[in-house]
């Protein structure tokens, strides 16, 4: 069969791709239904884009790849579209955009969208063997257990990363854009819990507060959740796509107070008062109970110094904790690092080394925060291949 176009991948990238490539389109996954990750995403309820996306809000070897895409289909752009398909939405918090009532209608938009456009879609379709001569892709496809032979001028890489084999996620992107001449930068999970020794925060496990997540490069106020295995929750997530094995992280647990002025005017109130009484007043009392023998915590407010109210509360504004590490790809939201952008064109996601070949979404060395910003990029990038082929 002789196409225009094939794109590997109907997650969210290679719909949206296929929605603007024009006839003469294929899509090929060997998943069982497309837009798997959209269907689970948001707990369901797809947190589609963000009203605040900027290029500032994406991790990449050249941050200043993304700004051309992400500029020419906006978040109002795909706003649009979910307005014209009847999706009524909300904004859960800063900025974040969710479905009202399920994650399967952005999947059916893109599936009308693209059925708009004449794409056709192949499911439980696997790539055989694939190579390029006199301007066409040779693709050997298997579907329903029969082998087929496909060529295109166009084959556009959107089979995501490497975040949740269990979902079907594989390195084929990165295997085709090695084969066409691409380079891969380091990947690594992102947006993903931290673990710790066994049972190190089990006393804690369910609990959850806002905090302040720092370390050298980034910094997150948002929520955090301790765990059996360890720390997880938004900040967490975000923190750790800017985390490198054996570093320490800060944690600051009263973030919107500052715990020393509260306890020594306390001190001056009603100095009889126990330290850890006073400090649960301010803090869950199961982490005053968790860190009081850790802190040395104890006493009557009247019995703390100056200094020894700064060293205290200067710990908890600074808990300084190491990882052993991440949950991995298992349950990554992402991954981060993909293909070189030094090998693709900002406005097209067109690879350098060979015309024709085409990188998109998560497959890309392009990674966005936590809060609808890896689903801006994958409609971003999607738009701007899918327009240029
Ligand atoms: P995506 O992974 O969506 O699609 C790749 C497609 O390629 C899949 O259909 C897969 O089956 C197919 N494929 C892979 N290997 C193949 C092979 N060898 N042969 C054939 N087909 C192959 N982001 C966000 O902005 N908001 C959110 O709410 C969430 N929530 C969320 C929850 C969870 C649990 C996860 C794991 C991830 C998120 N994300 C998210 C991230 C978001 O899902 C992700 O960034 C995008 O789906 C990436 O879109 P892509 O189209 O690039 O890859």
């Amino acid at each position: 069969m002789q196409l225009n176009t094939i794109i590997l991948g109907a997650g969210a990238a290679g719909m949206m791709c296929a929605a603007h490539a024009g006839p003469g389109t294929l899509v090929l996954d060997h998943a069982r239904a497309p837009g798997e990750k959209i269907r689970i995403s948001g707990g369901g309820r797809c947190n589609f884009t963000n009203m605040y996306a900027g290029p500032e809000n994406f991790l990449s070897q050249n941050p200043h790849f993304c700004k051309s895409a992400l500029a020419r289909y906006t978040q109002w752009d795909f706003i649009d579209l979910v307005n014209r398909h009847g999706i009524a939405w909300h904004e859960k918090t800063l900025g974040q955009l969710f479905c009202d009532s399920s994650a399967k209608q952005i999947v059916a938009m893109l599936l009308s969208e693209m059925e708009r456009a004449g794409a056709t879609l192949w499911l439980n379709t696997s790539l055989k063997d694939l190579s390029h001569a006199d301007g066409r892709f040779c693709l050997m496809v298997e579907r329903e257990g029969k082998t087929e032979r496909l060529t295109a001028r166009n084959l556009v890489l959107a089979t995501g990363g490497k975040s949740i084999p269990k979902m079907g996620a594989t390195g084929l992107a990165y295997d085709i854009a090695r084969q066409f001449g691409l380079t891969i930068t380091e990947t690594r999970a992102g947006l993903v819990p931290f673990t710790f020794p066994e049972g190190r925060f089990a006393p804690l496990a369910g609990l959850s507060l806002p905090a302040r997540l720092s370390n050298q490069r980034a910094s997150f106020d948002e929520a955090l959740l301790f765990t059996h295995r360890g720390l997880s929750g938004p900040a967490v997530l975000q923190l750790s796509s800017y985390w490198r094995e054996g570093e320490e992280i800060g944690v600051d647990l009263a973030p919107d107070l500052d715990l020393y002025t509260e306890l020594r005017d306390q001190r001056q109130a009603s100095g009889r008062r126990d330290l850890t009484t006073e400090l649960a007043r301010l803090l869950p009392a199961r982490l005053v109970e968790f860190l009081a023998p850790k802190l040395g915590l104890k006493g009557r407010l009247a019995d703390q110094s100056d200094s020894a109210l700064r060293g205290l509360t200067d710990a908890l504004h600074d808990w300084r904790l190491t990882p052993s590490g991440t949950e991995g790809y298992r349950t990554a939201e992402v991954t981060l690092g993909g293909i070189d952008t030094d090998g693709l064109d900002a406005r097209t996601m067109a690879a350098s080394s060979l015309p024709g070949l085409y990188a998109i979404g998560e497959a890309v060395d392009v990674t966005g925060w936590l809060g609808g910003y890896n689903f801006q990029w994958a409609w971003s990038s999607g738009h701007a291949a899918g327009t240029a082929i």
